[in-house]
């Protein structure tokens, strides 16, 4: 009789926790796209009815309702197209600075650099995919660090 108590017991807690991990586990929504330097230069603003694509931080967003900034003849026109994030830490449209190296910033630029990440893109503009830099390590393995900005529940096996 005990026995059969304990059983029922067993397979009542075990059934929990099984729900309860798979609320946890929510799987991604959507795929992560991983973009290469190349494909992202074909999102630079230059052909009428394309999207428009600027990655910060590793992050690619989708800038195509900002195209009084960043398309073609625009203001913004130079950072699109590629990743900016060391012109929009900097506040520069130098070409020099039209990349996502941060080597050498200072303490301010890298603040500032947050607060537009955080302030302007991500409240402005939908994510479309990643960078390398942000997905894969510097000897190309994958960043188990890394964590899609859109997807909280994102484990990194439900990728790759
Ligand atoms: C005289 C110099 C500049 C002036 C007067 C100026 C002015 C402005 C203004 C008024 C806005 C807000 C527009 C709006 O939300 O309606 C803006 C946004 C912005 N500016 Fe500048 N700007 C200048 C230089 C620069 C430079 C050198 C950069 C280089 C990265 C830059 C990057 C940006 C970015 C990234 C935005 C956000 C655009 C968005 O909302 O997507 N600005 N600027």
């Amino acid at each position: 009789m005990a026995t059969a108590r304990i059983c029922v017991l067993y397979v009542v807690l075990s059934t929990t926790l099984a729900e309860d991990f798979k609320l946890k586990h929510k799987p991604s929504t959507k795929p992560v796209r991983l973009f290469t330097e190349e494909e992202l230069t074909r999102y630079d603003g230059s052909e009428e009815g394309q999207p428009i694509y600027m990655a910060v931080k590793g992050v690619v967003f989708d800038v195509t309702k900002g195209k009084e900034f960043y398309g073609k003849d625009a203001s913004y026109n130079a950072l699109v197209g590629k990743d900016s994030t060391r012109a929009v830490a900097k506040m520069s449209l130098d070409p020099a600075d039209l990349t996502s190296d941060t080597t050498g910033l200072t303490e301010e630029q890298l603040e500032s650099l947050d607060s537009i990440f955080e302030g302007t893109y991500k409240a402005k503009y939908p994510i479309v995919g990643y960078t390398a830099s942000r997905i894969l390590t510097k000897d190309g393995s994958y960043n188990e660090a890394f964590k899609p900005e859109d997807q909280p529940h994102f484990q990194i096996k439900d990728e790759f």
